[in-house]
């Protein structure tokens, strides 16, 4: 018999397949396509404590193998999310993970007290590229990963995820910073920063220059990364970055993760997930492996002869 379940924060996961933050919306579209209650839970869309209308158009381009984004948490705010998109994913029976971005450690605190009861767990973004305050600028030193992690975890007792940034030059650090203040998991990675030029305009594609890169052409960075982290913490990883089929999935649970979650794909093939979950289960069956815990680095890799 085999058992998906995996476990973040002390709550259980039915299966180890999660959808991430900013490419999942607050899951109405996808409702459409599949049964929300098959997945292992749901990152919603980034939401701050004030609506934002996000950043001028254009924020999408697609790239070689991924897509570039400035979408800038365009979001209805906290009270928002509360009464008009919470209600419709608490129709299903799949627990509910709240990416939030503050601009300052008092605004993260505050959020994550609001949403304290309402959701499963809380999914500090520290990684958003394409905002001028907040986001990414908490997420690229240890110091501010510890202080705001820190003071959230003091505002609430649900499991506490942190989102980390590939941009920074070594990820493990970050996340033992992340660890040392209470965190219970580390998700990783977000999108790594890139840009565009439209050559006909003499004008970058972007209004902020910058965009955040995602997609199957992170793949390998973010599996490294991912590997990186799991040397270093004792706490659950989620991996992402560029899934796209469940031998991807496997490689990322090799490499250290205790769940994946699938980003960009959703994009492309809205029945991405399911389909990797079917694919974890039909290799553990072959395979004769009975959670994806045995799937780990441990039962898994040889990386040194
Ligand atoms: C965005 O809304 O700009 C993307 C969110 C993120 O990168 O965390």
């Amino acid at each position: 018999m085999i058992d998906l379940s995996v476990y973040i924060g002390g709550k259980k996961l039915k299966n180890p397949v999660l959808v991430s933050s900013g490419t999942f919306g607050f899951a109405k579209e996808y409702a459409n396509f599949y049964d929300l209650k098959l997945l292992g839970g749901i990152a919603v869309k980034g939401i701050t404590l004030k609506p934002r209308k996000g950043n001028k158009p254009p924020r999408i381009m697609e790239t070689p193998a991924g897509i570039l984004n400035s979408v800038g948490l365009e979001n209805p705010g906290l009270d928002g999310f509360l009464e008009k998109e919470l209600p419709f994913l608490r129709k299903y029976d799949v627990p509910i993970i709240a990416n939030i971005s503050g601009n300052t450690i008092e605004e993260y605190s505050l959020m994550a007290e609001k949403l304290n009861e309402h959701v499963d767990f809380i999914e500090l973004n520290v990684s958003c590229p394409n905002v001028k305050e907040g986001g990414i600028t908490f997420g690229t030193k240890p110091e501010s990963i510890y202080e705001v992690t820190k003071e959230v975890r003091k505002a609430t007792n649900i499991p506490l995820i942190v989102k980390l940034s590939p941009n920074v030059t070594d990820i493990s650090e970050m996340a033992m910073a992340a660890e040392k203040a209470g965190a219970d998991c580390i998700s990783l990675i977000n999108t790594l920063m890139g840009m565009a030029i439209d050559i006909d305009n003499r004008k970058p594609f972007f209004h902020n220059i910058v965009a955040g890169l995602s997609g199957p052409a992170i793949k390998p960075i973010a599996l490294r990364m991912v590997w990186q982290v799991a040397q270093k913490v004792n706490i659950p990883i989620i991996g992402m970055g560029g899934i796209s089929n469940w031998r991807d999935a496997i490689e990322f649970i090799m490499a250290g993760a205790d769940a994946i979650s699938i980003g960009t794909a959703n994009f492309y093939n809205p029945l991405a997930p399911v389909e990797i979950l079917k694919g974890i289960e039909e290799y553990m069956i072959k395979n004769n492996i009975n959670s994806p815990k045995e799937i780990k680095i441990n039962g898994g890799v040889v990386y040194h002869e």
